[in-house]
């Protein structure tokens, strides 16, 4: 049997394809039951504090009412809000917390500091975005192509730009789930390669495939989904002039989707800058999935809630 009671949920590497696939399921079953109208509250009584240094849409109002629909309540906790922002240390705001609350979800600028809290906790512990990774958007991104194309394994998705958090996690993903992973990104903007590195060797397990590539076009020939994200994350913002220049042949358009499947699926975990990173005609047309990856966090984060706390 599976073990997730009481784990942290930090990265994907943290869990097996099994264990994935598991949440997977689940995130899919309580989507079901929450649009079926049954109510199903295995958290009745719980409380999730949410740390954010970063600004936020999905993730807050995802975690917040995801945690209401299983019965239990969501505290958002802005960083500059709680003593952390003065200087209070991880390790003794994560033992604190741990006193109030059954799980503590944290969006943060270094992964360092998600590992910190988590350490210094006693109860589970959620990364809700570093700049190292962003599982529980790659897992909802999962669950969408999924239920849309009904299978995983063997299926081609193709990251264009930078690489980034997202990238990671995704790359990741797949990995574990036995997908075929390429990506291209220019020179200085790759995706980290001790990531890279444990990606492929999770990949030699499944039957997947990490291909870290720099021409976009390679990339995505005969793709099934076509995936991008901003060109400046957060935290990089002052990085946005000369990120232009760097990313100006990286933008998923209608001459760069020819290359892929017919059948293809634009994805994007949002917040998306049109025109930049993905033309208008893409991110707004027939094949972008957009705003059900958006849904799917709910889902996926109430399956993961769930499972560990
Ligand atoms: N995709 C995502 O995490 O969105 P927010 O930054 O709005 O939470
Ligand atoms: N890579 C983006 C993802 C936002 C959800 C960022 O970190 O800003």
């Amino acid at each position: 049997a599976l073990q997730l009671k009481g784990r942290d949920f930090l990265g994907l590497i943290d869990y097996s394809p099994e264990e994935i696939r598991y949440l997977l399921d689940l995130a899919i079953e309580l989507k079901r039951k929450q649009k079926s109208g049954e109510v199903y509250q295995p958290l009745k009584g719980k409380s999730l504090g949410m740390i954010f240094e970063k600004s936020s849409t999905r993730t807050r109002v995802s975690f917040e009412v995801g945690m209401y629909q299983l019965g239990g309540q969501a505290l958002f906790l802005s960083k500059n809000d709680i003593q952390m922002g003065r200087g209070e240390t991880i390790r003794d705001t994560a033992q604190t917390m741990s006193r109030y609350l059954d799980g503590i979800i944290i969006r943060t600028f270094g992964h360092r500091n998600v590992v910190e809290l988590a350490r210094g906790a006693t109860v589970p512990v959620i990364n809700a975005l570093s700049d190292q990774s962003h599982p529980c958007q790659a897992l909802a991104d999962y669950q969408t192509v999924l239920e849309m194309k009904g299978k995983l394994e063997g299926l081609k998705i193709s990251y264009i730009g930078d690489g980034n958090n997202m990238t990671h996690s995704l790359m990741m993903g797949a990995a574990k789930l036995g997908m075929h992973f390429t990506s291209a990104s220019p020179a200085g903007y790759e995706p980290a390669a001790d990531i890279i590195q444990l990606a492929k060797e999770a990949a030699a397990q499944t039957g997947g495939r990490i291909d870290v590539l720099r021409d976009p076009r390679e990339a995505v020939e005969g793709a099934d989904i076509i995936y991008t994200d901003v060109w400046a994350s957060m935290g990089f913002e002052e990085e946005q002039k000369e990120r232009e220049k760097a990313f100006k042949d990286y933008q998923v358009n209608e001459q760069l989707v020819k290359h892929a499947k017919s059948d293809y699926m634009f994805m994007h975990c949002l917040p998306a800058h049109r025109g930049e990173e993905v033309s208008e005609g893409v991110i707004d047309g027939k094949h972008s999935v957009i705003f059900d990856e958006a849904e799917n966090r709910l889902h996926a984060q109430k399956a993961v809630m769930a499972a560990i706390m």
